[in-house]
């Protein structure tokens, strides 16, 4: 059996309105308990953090940011910090979603930054690692995400047990096209090794592309996959909630 708590995480990107949303949260809260175990968390946009905070306190759904700051105040417009999040009841924080890296330049450097500026706040960051498909053509998949993950690990074991790591590998996200579990479990492999060679080898280690309802059990069947990142999927409360009732 699976030693390390399981965690689904939705990753609602740009999408949602407070009416969208409103029903969004009433169906997660009211079917939580279909998780059983599993960790249940959202991550919103900014803006809906107070909406989040109100509508999932005191239920098992815990909620996040997409997104952190590298820096703690100051002038930064546009930012936002990780003791702004903590203030809405945060207890996640994304940090560097190959979205961000792709669109927004995001080093791994600064990813491992925005890591340590979470989990100064009191945050778990989250922190997405993953290789694109010409990347995996060209046999690169071990040397990009080892490269990804140095700053990350340079943070030390005792931060390295309280973040998440997700594996997103880039084609697969949004395409409807899943890693195979034996592929997804390759490379969770490859991550966890590299955690337990720096004193983290129970940190949890998600996987997130394309997951839904119909692919979710298989994935969870691996033993390095302690639960998910799901996007699109997780728009829909019965869908999202079906995924994590597969990890139970
Ligand atoms: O962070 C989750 C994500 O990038 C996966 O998206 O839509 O393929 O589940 P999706």
């Amino acid at each position: 059996s699976h030693t390390r708590k399981r965690l689904v995480m939705g990753n609602w990107k740009m999408h949602g309105s407070l009416a969208a949303n409103a029903a969004l949260l009433a169906g997660l809260a009211a079917g939580a308990a279909r998780a059983g175990d599993t960790q249940l968390a959202v991550c919103v946009p900014f803006p809906y953090l107070a909406q989040a905070q109100a509508a999932l306190a005191g239920t098992p759904v815990s909620w996040g940011a997409q997104d952190v700051s590298v820096h703690a105040q100051g002038a930064y417009t546009g930012e936002v910090a990780a003791a702004m999040l903590a203030d809405f009841g945060c207890a996640w924080a994304l940090c560097g979603h190959s979205e961000r890296r792709a669109m927004h330049g995001e080093s791994s450097a600064l990813v491992a930054a925005k890591a340590a500026s979470a989990l100064a706040a009191g945050l778990t960051p989250v922190v997405c690692v993953g290789e694109t498909l010409a990347d995996r053509d060209a046999g690169q998949v071990e040397c990009v995400i080892g490269d990804q993950l140095d700053p990350v690990l340079a943070l030390g074991a005792e931060a390295l047990a309280r973040m998440v790591i997700a594996y997103e590998p880039v084609w697969a996200i949004g395409t409807g096209r899943t890693a195979t579990p034996e592929q997804a479990q390759a490379v969770h492999a490859f991550i966890r090794a590299a955690l337990t060679r720096h004193g983290a080898g129970q940190t949890r280690i998600l996987y997130g592309g394309s997951v839904k309802a119909a692919n979710a059990a298989s994935l969870f069947a691996q033993p390095d996959i302690d639960g998910a990142l799901v996007g699109g999927a997780s728009l829909v409360a019965d869908e999202f909630l079906d995924s994590a009732a597969a990890a139970a």
